[in-house]
């Protein structure tokens, strides 16, 4: 099946990897000096998590990291995407450094790179620390402040080491979810309070990037967005208008400030919040990057909402489409698109998949083999529709599977599994999923075939 990827099309030197985030998989979240972060306090208010499971002790990488990088070796990736806690690293979200945790993510890169393989260092996803919650959180301009104050602390330990660095994973869901809907940590549900938000995490995006270039003169600084296609339900010009607006809610809002091109006019009527904004901000978020991360799942069909939350765009459920086991509809070629738009719309001279999978509800077979061919299908699916925007110019430089390991999906909690390696929660037993073997006979191919002969 793995024929079905051009694989040619894929660089030389193309990042195979797998991803991951601190609160999803590290567990020990007591230990060695980490504070609470919001998702400690969201997962443990009773009826905000599906079971209400939290992230304590999660998949306990913070002590099975060792067996977790054999993982990555047997898979035979050459990369691995990770977050770090900022509630391990400065406790008090701003001020005294802990460095025990620092050592910690010190530690875990140089066994990586022991390993062959090269860390992709995240620095926000999504545990903000709950004290600075408590001071106001995200809406709060001093929030973005420590966020590079923080930024510039992990940049100047790891980045002698590291060089691709990301300042923030999927600010929409940070804003919108976390804000507005209030389905994530910190469960607001104020439009105030999420355009704020917004607006803070990219300054802090920008004024992160700053730090990190202060510290590590050589890294190379992205920002992942989770971005979909948009269609409309109908040709009526209301749907219509309702796609392009939800277009601007979850992609443009987030691409165009960070591209120059400030925050798009037709989203600032539709919120109708005023911007925190100060002379300077607009080229602060718009620092230059060296690449952007994508993260793709799946479409969305919009029609007209007037009556409904912002951005009035309601989401249709298609029917008799193929669909993961979170009821997301699968749609491979929307990765090819949006690889396109960013190239041609956007210029991204280099972008990295920076997350892609699919949830099933995986069990281990008598045989002790976990037989997951829905997983299988996507994933070579969404892998030929990368390698298909690559042979059409997209400058394609790495992929990231969503996720190494089965983890904690955040509202849904551990019933929901990404993994390419399936976690029983009780044993911390760990073992390769099929979808994991695929993956890893699809990396061989590819480093035997020489891929093309361009760097990426
Ligand atoms: O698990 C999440 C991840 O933390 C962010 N991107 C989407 C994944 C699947 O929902």
């Amino acid at each position: 099946m793995s024929d079905a990827i051009d694989l040619a099309a894929l660089p030389h030197d193309f990042l195979w990897g797998t991803a991951t985030s601190a609160y999803q998989i590290e567990g020990a979240v007591a230990e060695d000096g980490r504070s609470p972060s919001i998702w400690d306090t969201f997962s443990h208010t009773p009826g905000k998590v599906d079971n209400d499971d939290h992230g304590d002790v999660a998949c306990d990488h913070y002590h099975r990291w060792r067996e977790d990088i054999d993982l990555m070796r047997r898979l035979g990736t050459n990369a691995y995407r990770l977050s770090v806690a900022w509630p391990r690293v400065v406790p008090g979200g701003d001020g005294p450094v802990n460095a025990k945790g620092l050592a910690f993510y010190d530690e875990l890169v140089d066994a990586l790179l022991e390993a062959g393989i090269t860390p992709s260092v995240t620095l926000y996803h999504w545990d903000l620390p709950q004290v600075l919650q408590d001071r106001g959180g995200w809406p709060e301009r001093a929030t973005a402040e420590h966020f590079a104050a923080y930024a510039g602390v992990v940049a100047d330990r790891l980045g002698d080491r590291v060089t691709h660095w990301t300042t923030l994973n999927e600010p929409s869901c940070s804003a919108w979810i976390g804000h507005l809907e209030g389905r994530m940590a910190p469960g607001l549900t104020d439009l105030t309070a999420a355009v704020r938000a917004s607006y803070h995490l990219l300054l802090g995006h920008g004024l992160a990037a700053q730090a990190v270039r202060a510290a590590a003169p050589d890294a190379r600084i992205g920002i992942v967005n989770n971005l979909s296609t948009v269609f409309p339900a109908s040709d009526r010009p209301e749907d219509l208008a309702a796609a392009r607006r939800h277009d601007g809610h979850v992609n443009r809002w987030w691409l165009d400030p960070v591209h120059g091109r400030g925050f798009p006019a037709d989203m600032r009527e539709v919120y109708g919040v005023e911007l925190p904004e100060r002379p300077g901000d607009a080229e602060t978020i718009a620092a230059p990057l060296d690449w952007v991360g994508l993260n793709y799942y799946f479409p969305a069909t919009v029609a007209d909402d007037p009556d409904g939350p912002v951005p009035y765009a309601r989401a249709v459920r298609l029917p008799d489409v193929p669909r993961t086991g979170m009821d997301w509809e699968i749609d491979a070629s929307g990765i090819e698109t949006l690889l396109l738009r960013l190239t041609d719309e956007y210029g991204a001279r280099k972008i990295h998949v920076t997350e892609n999978g699919s949830s099933f509800p995986d069990t281990v077979g008598p045989d002790g083999t976990v037989d997951d061919t829905g997983r299988q299908d996507y994933l070579v699916r969404h892998l030929a529709a990368c390698a298909a925007a690559a042979r059409k110019g997209a400058p394609l430089a790495g992929y990231f599977a969503w996720s190494l390991l089965d983890n904690f999906e955040w509202a849904y909690g551990y019933d929901k599994r990404f993994g390419l390696v399936h976690v029983d929660y009780r044993t911390q037993v760990r073992t390769v999923k099929g979808s994991g073997h695929r993956y890893a006979e699809i990396v061989r191919a590819h480093r035997e075939g020489g891929g093309d002969r361009r760097a990426a």
